[in-house]
């Protein structure tokens, strides 16, 4: 079985980021072919400046790096060292329908916002769809809103495949339900678009600072919570903190008793000891950044073996040669 994900460079990653994706994700390398990228053409159609894109992918190597993804079991590489893929994404976008694209959420919710849409934006499922196809994937982990992504590449690898024949696998997304949405500081999605993110890595003041300001309501300690599965802290806590501990959390705050002071402390100390042997390996990869290229060289490599076969076989069988 062949897993395949991309992350896209376009900011510093958050706990949303690593409990949606990174997580699964590198569980993942055990249980197939895992093929991991870094998106940075992806990052284009919003991003553009140059030095702030070097150090985006230079830290979301650094990021997946530390946090477990093993070079030796996956292949991981930057996007844009295999060009190839847009080839592919002209040779499938040739015969992937406006209206398809019109429909994606990633479009629809960005013009709605009223940012002036680009190609690169509206073109961007066929990119996803280009990276997917390009590896013979069968399994894509992502989080839920990546879901529609998924459907509009398996429409197109069908489509392909029933225009120029058997060419591409049809792939299946996966979806972790228990951690689908993590919610960010302000209980909506947690995103870097709505500035409410937890990063992985920073400094310890500054997300003590932002942990401790979450905004809760005026209820006084003593008052029970029968609510208190719908608490913010309460939910971030289940993320990082064994099981037990989260419930504990959980049952004082449902009881009355527990302050939100402590509730977000507790959050806080247990959230930074989760990543702290992460921490100790990104500071010791970030002092070898030649080992970091040299894994992202080697990963570009290994992916082109696997993208020339199937780039020939689209090519061949729509008659380009
Ligand atoms: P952002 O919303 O911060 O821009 P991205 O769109 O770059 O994040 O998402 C990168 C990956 O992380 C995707 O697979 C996405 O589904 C996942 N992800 C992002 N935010 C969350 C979240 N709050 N909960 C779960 N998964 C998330
Ligand atoms: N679009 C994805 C995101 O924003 C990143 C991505 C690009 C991706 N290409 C991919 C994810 C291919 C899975 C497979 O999160």
């Amino acid at each position: 079985m062949r897993i395949l994900t991309g992350i896209t460079p376009s900011g510093t990653l958050h706990i949303g980021n690593y409990f949606g994706a990174m997580r699964p994700a590198i569980e993942l390398q055990d249980r197939g072919e895992a093929y991991y990228f870094i998106a940075d053409y992806h990052s284009m159609t919003a991003l553009t400046d140059a030095e702030a894109r070097r150090g985006f992918t230079r830290g979301i190597a650094l990021d997946w790096l530390a946090c477990g993804l093993d070079p030796k079991k996956a292949i991981f590489w930057r996007q844009s060292d295999l060009p190839e893929v847009c080839e592919l994404t002209w040779l499938i976008g040739s015969l992937t329908p406006m209206g398809l694209l019109e429909r994606a959420h990633s479009f629809k919710d960005k013009t709605a916002k009223g940012i002036s849409p680009n190609f690169g934006l509206f073109a961007y499922p066929v990119l996803m769809a280009a990276d997917i196809l390009l590896y013979d994937t069968n399994l894509v982990p992502v989080g839920k809103d990546q879901k529609q992504h998924l459907e509009m590449t398996r429409d197109i690898a069908i489509k392909f495949n029933q225009t120029y024949g058997e060419t591409f696998v049809v792939p299946e997304e996966e979806i972790r339900d228990e951690v689908a949405v993590v919610p960010g500081l302000d209980g909506q999605k947690m995103s870097k678009s709505y500035g409410n993110t937890v990063e992985i890595f920073g400094d310890e003041k500054a997300l003590r600072k932002k942990i401790m300001g979450i905004v809760m309501d005026s209820r006084t300690p003593a008052e029970p919570k029968p609510d208190a599965d719908k608490n913010l802290a309460i939910q971030l806590l289940k993320l990082v903190a064994p099981a037990d501990v989260a419930a504990d959390y959980e049952n004082r705050l449902r009881a009355g008793g527990l302050g939100y002071g402590d509730l977000k402390k507790g959050l806080f100390e247990h959230y930074w000891n989760y990543f702290a042997p992460y921490r100790a390996k990104r500071a010791e990869l970030a002092a070898n950044l030649d080992y970091v290229e040299s894994v992202l060289r080697d990963g570009a490599e290994r992916a082109r073996a696997t993208a020339s076969v199937v780039l020939k076989r689209a090519r061949k069988a729509c008659g380009l040669e």
